[in-house]
């Protein structure tokens, strides 16, 4: 390229032209149009102007759900697979709930109890379990126990007791999954940071889900998640999909 501009331009004009396409780069990343959650763009992030979007994210923040308040642009993804799931037949599922967060701008944005869908919401409400670590995780210093942004099945009941399509399922992913009467599936997000009940949980719900639906994986690009990471490479070549790897650190799956 820059031999290419060397041969139609003449030398100060092409110096010029190097100049403006440096001075551009630095001007995004010192003044970028978004820089949250070790993403710095100047892209549009129009999203963030977005009166229904920032309601929704807003009221999940002052409830006091959000482990980090910034990450609009994971929500954003997380909205978008929302409200393309609610035209489809089938149930949201949200392995990995935490406080809600990311379930309560859902339900807020698509106005959830309008729906005529459950929200399934899985978590252990105590942390994560030990014997579900692979070797590496433990090597890692991972622990089971508590999570630093958990919160009790109480809580978490209490924060969506306006919505009675919410469910709430207190349990260990993937014991608990056979004992829950799920039917169809058109959205799934798996935020359990921890390969192997992501994978089981993959598994489990592949089936359920309707063609079209949606598989969120929030870890799948994210620094230190390596190994869930190939783990669901090697998921999508069992189901013959491929996975959007989005700069936000998510991953898509959309089923055939
Ligand atoms: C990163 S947090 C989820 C964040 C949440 N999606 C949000 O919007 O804030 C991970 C959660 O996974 C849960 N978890 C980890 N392993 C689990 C398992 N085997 N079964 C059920 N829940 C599990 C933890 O208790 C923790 O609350």
């Amino acid at each position: 390229m820059k031999k290419f501009i060397k041969k139609i331009l003449p030398e100060p004009l092409a110096k010029l032209y190097w100049l403006f396409k440096v001075a551009r780069i630095k001007f995004i990343t010192w003044i970028p149009k978004y820089n949250e959650d070790e993403l710095i763009t100047g892209h549009n992030a129009d999203f963030m102007k977005d009166e229904r979007f920032m309601s929704a994210y807003n009221s999940a923040v002052k409830a006091g759900l959000a482990i980090s308040d910034k990450i609009h642009w994971r929500a954003h993804t997380i909205c978008w697979a929302a409200l393309r799931a609610s035209q489809l037949e089938g149930d949201f599922v949200e392995v990995g709930v935490a406080k809600g967060f990311l379930s309560k701008v859902i339900v807020d944005y698509l106005n959830f109890k309008e729906l005529s869908k459950n929200f399934f919401l899985l978590d252990t409400f105590e942390g994560f379990i030990e014997k579900y670590f692979t070797e590496s995780e433990k090597k890692n210093g991972r622990k089971g126990g508590n999570y630093l942004n958990s919160a009790s099945y109480e809580q978490v009941r209490e924060t969506f007791r306006d919505y009675k399509n919410v469910k709430i399922i207190k349990g260990i992913v993937p014991d608990i999954l056979s004992r829950v009467d799920f039917s169809k599936i058109a959205y799934l997000h798996i935020d359990m940071n921890c390969t192997i009940p992501e994978i089981l949980a993959a598994e489990y719900f592949w089936d359920k889900m309707v063609s079209g639906a949606i598989m969120i994986l929030d870890d799948y690009g994210h620094s230190g998640h390596e190994e869930q990471k190939y783990a669901f490479d090697e998921f999508a070549k069992r189901k013959n999909v491929s996975i959007l790897s989005l700069p936000t650190g998510q991953g898509l799956i959309i089923k055939p």
